[in-house]
């Protein structure tokens, strides 16, 4: 007999299943639980909510175990190149030679956006923050290919959104780049690997054209893998939320890209290289910051440092570490706020607050060394994430379509005013 659990509500014992997952972790279903008992859960911050049933992303956060569709994060990110992980992301298999070249074909006839997606762009003020840009763009995407708006769009369809959404985020990105930088766009080129097809859009001037460095190349390719997906965290249950009210594919992503911007989600790696800045030009006393961080009345968290899920180690952090120390070697590239880094973990590391509450360092505090190793400045960190982890929100919002996922709705205690009478204006206090 399957297993269930009971709940005693005012005397009364009712009965709920108890459903398990391929690594034998255990949900309580209370689907039916406010129609029989008239009772909802609180749970702010869903820490303790399930949401769906997943089979793209397993993670373990006792373990520090992250794995792709049966596949661990390390192999991955050691073998296998960035659309490959997209694919085994979205259909659930890895490519085989055919399945992986029409992919990339596909992908690769897509890159180019609208000419007149230009003009929103000149319209942005200079230094718009490139994640607001691509927000918008990847919305306005919609607006030129208005078949996917439909809800009970075709197969054929779909695949072409998915594609064209792969294909152009990378295009729209670098333009977001050129227009903070006042530089002429450049077309992508596909001849190019995914990555190197970026980099050259990012970096090619017409008085010095750029030639595609391998280093830089793997580099990209190992972080945007390690970003890839990541189960129901903050800008995933967005996409899928905003994807279950049937809105198209193009404003779920959308929405994705404005949840990660937040410093407590993806925009922690911009936020962690401005905060290893300040330590650096104030004089590098890193216990002051620690202690400031452990303070309650000082807002101030270690940007970088703990995470939802993660309480032992991210494996992805173990990962990034190293590679930012071997890309920095090839490179040459000899980085002060490295050093910082590497010393204000081992103190927090080291500190009881922290190992008390199992903060370590997340993906994101080793990821925007690498970064600006690669010359990508600062406030393009956030735009580097969603270029990683857009085949996982596709992935997430496919999957969520599939099963024919209700719209996400949650209930609430309210805690306002009872009913009270409307008073005119001349009789307010
Ligand atoms: N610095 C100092 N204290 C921290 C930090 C931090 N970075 N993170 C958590 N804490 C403390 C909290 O103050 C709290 O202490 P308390 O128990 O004494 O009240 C305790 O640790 C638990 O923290 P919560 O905020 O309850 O944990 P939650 O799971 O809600 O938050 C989060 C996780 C948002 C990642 C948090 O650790 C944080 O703000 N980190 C810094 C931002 C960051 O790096 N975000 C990137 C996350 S990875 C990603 O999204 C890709």
């Amino acid at each position: 007999m399957s297993e269930t659990v009971q709940i005693i509500i005012e005397g009364k014992e009712y009965e709920f299943p108890v459903v398990e997952g391929s690594e034998q972790e255990k949900a309580i279903d209370i689907s039916k639980l406010r129609a029989q008992t008239g009772y909802i859960t609180l749970d702010y911050g869903f820490k303790n909510t399930g949401s769906t049933k997943s089979a793209i992303t397993y993670l373990d956060g006792e373990n520090g175990i992250l794995r792709y569709r049966g596949y661990s994060i390390e192999e991955l990110a050691e073998k296998a190149s960035f659309l490959e992980v997209a694919f085994l992301l979205i259909y659930g298999e890895l490519p085989n030679k055919k399945q992986l070249d029409y992919f990339q074909e596909s992908i690769t006839q897509h890159t180019l956006v609208h000419e007149n997606m230009k003009r929103f762009f000149e319209a942005f003020p200079q230094g718009a923050h490139p994640m607001g840009m691509l927000s918008s763009m990847i919305s306005s995407l919609s607006t030129f290919y208005p078949e996917s708006q439909n809800p009970n769009r075709s197969v054929v369809d779909i695949e072409k959104t998915i594609h064209r959404l792969i294909a152009k985020l990378p295009t729209l990105a670098s333009q977001a780049y050129k227009h903070n930088m006042g530089h002429p766009t450049v077309y992508p080129s596909n001849d190019l690997s995914y990555c190197g097809n970026f980099l050259k859009m990012m970096f090619s001037l017409p008085t010095e054209p750029y030639e595609v460095d391998s280093v830089v190349e793997r580099a990209l390719n190992k972080l945007l893998i390690l970003h890839a997906d990541h189960e129901q965290n903050c800008s995933t249950s967005t996409v899928r939320v905003v994807g279950s009210s049937q809105a198209n594919l193009y404003s779920s992503v959308s929405a994705g890209i404005a949840a990660l911007w937040g410093p407590l989600h993806g925009g922690a790696n911009q936020a962690v290289i401005e905060m290893l800045e300040s330590i650096r030009e104030d004089g590098g006393d890193l216990q002051k910051w620690i202690d400031k961080a452990k303070d309650k009345n000082d807002s101030f968290r270690l940007m970088g440092f703990g995470h939802r899920v993660y309480k032992n180690f991210d494996p992805r952090a173990r990962i990034i570490k190293k590679a930012a120390d071997e890309v920095l070697e090839q490179l040459g590239v000899d980085d002060p706020v490295l050093d910082i880094a590497k010393q204000l973990e081992q103190v927090a590391l080291n500190d009881s607050y922290f190992v008390e509450r199992g903060l370590y360092p997340n993906v994101d505090f080793y990821s925007g060394i690498i970064y600006r190793a690669l010359n990508i400045p600062t406030d393009m960190f956030t735009v580097m994430f969603a270029l990683g982890r857009l085949p996982g929100w596709i992935a997430q919002w496919k999957e969520m379509v599939e099963n024919r996922e209700p719209i996400g709705r949650p209930r609430q205690v309210f805690t306002g005013s009872k009913e009270r009478s409307f008073v005119v204006l001349a009789d307010r206090d």
